[in-house]
């Protein structure tokens, strides 16, 4: 795969990234009114490109006094995924993390969304709780944290 690059997200990239989220989120999908308001934002709004193609983002959440980074949504387009773009992406979070003096990386993610729960244990993440019915249909949530100084080596 050509190189991928990893860098902020523009308006000029809210197509291809609306494509991707309803590829992957259908229903629950982010409208485009949604996701112009998080690229606008001053989060980290991060799209990892490959073969000059933007293949997956990753917004992330940072709240005032409040030391948990919160990892608010990553999506790889099905084309790219397995490649190790979401991975490049996290790895790019507790870079982040590190630099700005998070102590935590804190997300949610669909229990038998077992890719994602893959992912992120593969990065260093450990469940922290079950959110019982967090989702619209009912399904329930893990929260996943991060220690950012326990991480905060990697060569990103
Ligand atoms: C989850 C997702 C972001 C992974 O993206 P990806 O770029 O394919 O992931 P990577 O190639 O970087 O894989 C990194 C690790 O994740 C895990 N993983 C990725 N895809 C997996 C799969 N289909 N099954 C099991 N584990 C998987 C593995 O641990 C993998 O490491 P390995 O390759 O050494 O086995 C992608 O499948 C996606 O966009 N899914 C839909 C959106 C979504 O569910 N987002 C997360 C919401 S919380």
């Amino acid at each position: 795969m050509a190189l991928e690059i990893i860098t902020e997200a523009r308006l000029e990239h809210l197509p291809a990234i609306l494509q991707i989220e309803q590829e992957c989120f259908g229903v629950d999908a982010f409208n485009r009114r949604q996701m112009r308001y998080l690229i606008q934002s001053q989060n980290p709004f991060l799209i990892a490109m490959a073969e000059e193609r933007i293949a997956g983002y990753m917004i992330l959440l940072k709240r005032k006094k409040v030391t948990v980074l919160r990892l608010y949504a990553i999506a790889i387009h099905p084309e790219f995924r397995g490649k190790g773009l979401a991975s490049s992406l996290v790895e790019k979070a507790i870079q982040i993390a590190s630099k700005s003096g998070f102590s935590k990386i804190s997300l949610e993610v669909r229990t038998d969304n077992q890719a994602a729960v893959s992912l992120y244990r593969q990065k260093g993440f450990e469940a922290a709780k079950r959110l019982s019915q967090y989702y619209k249909d009912g399904k329930d949530a893990l929260r996943m944290v991060l220690n950012v100084k326990d991480h905060s080596n990697l060569n990103v």
